[in-house]
């Protein structure tokens, strides 16, 4: 299908409930949304050092995965969207969970924000859905509904790091294949280089703190009209909890064997099996649950999930 409008690709995405779980972490399943969720919320938790006194905003919220999670610990959380139908599952997802609000973006604008409005915001697997304009207006908008003080995370696709390469090089193989007869999905994944995101961040006035880059993802932690002493502090607080913002190699290299499973490169029976000779730890477990959902998901594909492969 032709997309030539943001809402329009994420409407048709959500339209179903089960579709709107797929469009935001891949998985189709409430269960593993939940898990991701808590994931990506402890990494946003220790990145912007995340306290009840916090009025948070959420830049392209979806279905709240994220939000879901850290709500309930900071002052209020808004989630804002640009796509009525993902807002709808989030309201259901959220409900009754207080101090949480949402909004419907028309357009590449917070217009709908004050000035000033929030100690903490963050988007994660948003800005590499759009065009760069919109990803610099966008960041340009979050610095202007920032207080001064205020601390922002900002994730997208890294083109620099072997994995993000490989996942660019998918689509470039779409784009390829496909008839070319019209343009390309404006929100199809877009990639940037950590010295490029770095300087859209600069250019829109916001203070660098910390870049990972060492994964697919780039990981910007940013400030605005912080002091150079209030820079130093939080340069060596990220430090300190670097290791439960970033992601691990190990993470990278598990991300690129699920590509393989996604791209029809590998059967999932061997990555299932490379997963289960690892070391049982917590990222190794969540591939391992994330696969066998998508595998139910796929089973008409990829064949039914045998029982003794599931421990
Ligand atoms: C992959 S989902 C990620 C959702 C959420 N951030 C998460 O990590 O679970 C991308 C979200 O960004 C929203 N989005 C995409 N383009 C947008 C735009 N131009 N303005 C605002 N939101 C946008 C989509 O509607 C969708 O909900």
């Amino acid at each position: 299908m032709d997309f030539q409008s943001y809402s329009s690709f994420w409407n048709t995405q959500a339209s179903t409930d089960s579709g709107a779980l797929a469009a935001v972490d891949g998985s189709a399943s409430e269960a593993i949304v939940r898990l991701t969720g808590r994931w990506t919320a402890a990494q946003v938790r220790a990145a912007l050092d995340l306290g009840g006194e916090h009025r948070v905003l959420e830049l392209g919220c979806g279905v709240g995965r994220i939000g879901r999670e850290l709500a309930a610990d900071v002052r209020s959380w808004h989630g804002v969207d640009i796509s009525s139908m993902m807002l709808s599952v989030a309201k259901q997802r959220l409900d009754g969970v207080d101090g949480v609000s949402l909004s419907q973006l028309h357009r590449t604008s917070l217009d709908m924000l004050e000035d000033a409005s929030f100690e903490r915001v963050y988007t994660v697997a948003v800005l590499c859905h759009m065009d760069k304009e919109d990803l610099f207006l966008y960041l340009n908008e979050l610095r202007r509904v920032m207080t001064s003080g205020a601390l922002a995370y900002l994730e997208t696709w890294n083109l620099d790091h072997p994995m993000g390469w490989k996942r660019w090089r998918f689509e470039v193989d779409e784009w390829d294949r496909s008839d070319q007869t019209t343009r390309k999905n404006v929100a199809r994944n877009q990639f940037c280089t950590p010295e490029e995101f770095q300087l859209y961040a600069r250019h829109a006035g916001l203070q660098l703190l910390a870049c990972y880059s060492d994964s697919p993802w780039i990981q910007l932690i940013v400030g605005k009209d912080l002091s150079e002493d209030e820079i130093t502090a939080q340069q060596s607080r990220l430090a300190e909890v670097r290791t439960q913002v970033r992601y691990s190699q190990q993470w990278g290299e598990l991300f690129g064997g699920l590509l393989d499973v996604i791209y029809g490169v590998h059967p999932p029976e061997r990555f299932l099996d490379e997963l289960n000779a690892l070391t049982q730890d917590p990222e190794v477990e969540l591939y391992r649950d994330y696969l066998l959902a998508l595998w139910q998901q796929h089973s008409e594909h990829w064949g039914p999930v045998k029982d003794a492969q599931t421990r």
